[in-house]
């Protein structure tokens, strides 16, 4: 009995039911297999802490837990919400943006990963409404480009283009809407921005608006 109690404040803790749910799940024997072999349904539990996830995110949805509108959590099994300490996106992309998003629990692992000094590379694929001319790749590299309404110039970013109307952006920063405001300083516009790397992680085959758990090889390199 007190290990059916201490299991169900576990997994109640992890999001899976409000604690009287869980130990009806448990008594109804959905709950299987002991220590790290735990699952539910069938499915392996959750990790209890130092969750990370990565989601493939469609256009239309905010990263935020309180906008108006459809926000990224919805994308995500409905238990997440409910752990202790909560998920939070690995900062943000905007509404328009797709591609790879993080999530974690862990608050030590989120502030090492969105900190400035982190220095991690994030790639871009850009499509633009104008064709490329060309000097865009030097101005990027430069380490001189303002955006407008800033002082501090850009960190140099590397710029791959791979047609007339495309380009691949590599930066190691995370300003405001960065990609969009660097190619309008260049006299573009951003028309659709997909993200496809973030530090060591890229999105493989993971479809628009799947998710799923980084597994420990995986976490241990975003940490190192
Ligand atoms: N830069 C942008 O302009 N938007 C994003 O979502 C990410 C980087």
């Amino acid at each position: 009995m007190k290990d059916t109690l201490k299991l169900a404040k576990h997994l109640a803790g992890l999001g899976y039911g409000s604690r009287k749910e869980v130990a009806i799940a448990i008594r109804d024997g959905r709950v299987t297999g002991e220590g790290e072999g735990l699952r539910f349904d069938g499915e392996p539990i959750d990790p209890p802490h130092g969750l990370v996830v990565m989601l493939n995110k469609p256009a239309g949805f905010t990263c935020s837990h309180a906008d108006q509108g459809r926000l990224v959590y919805e994308l995500l099994p409905p238990r997440f919400e409910k752990r202790d300490p909560k998920l939070s996106s690995v900062g943000r992309l905007d509404a328009d943006t797709t591609g790879l998003l993080l999530f974690t629990d862990d608050g030590t692992l989120l502030h090492k990963l969105i900190s400035p000094k982190s220095n991690l590379p994030k790639t871009y694929e850009a499509r633009l409404a104008r064709p490329l001319e060309g000097h865009e790749a030097a101005l990027f590299a430069s380490g001189t480009l303002v955006l407008r309404g800033e002082e501090k110039p850009c960190l140099p970013a590397r710029l791959e283009v791979n047609g007339t109307h495309t380009a691949s952006l590599t930066l190691t920063e995370g300003r405001y809407h960065q990609v969009r405001r660097m190619f309008a300083a260049a006299g573009n516009h951003v028309e659709a921005l997909h993200r496809s790397r973030f530090g060591p992680m890229e999105l493989g085959g993971l479809a628009e608006g799947d998710w799923r758990l980084l597994d420990p090889a995986e976490s241990a390199a975003l940490r190192a």
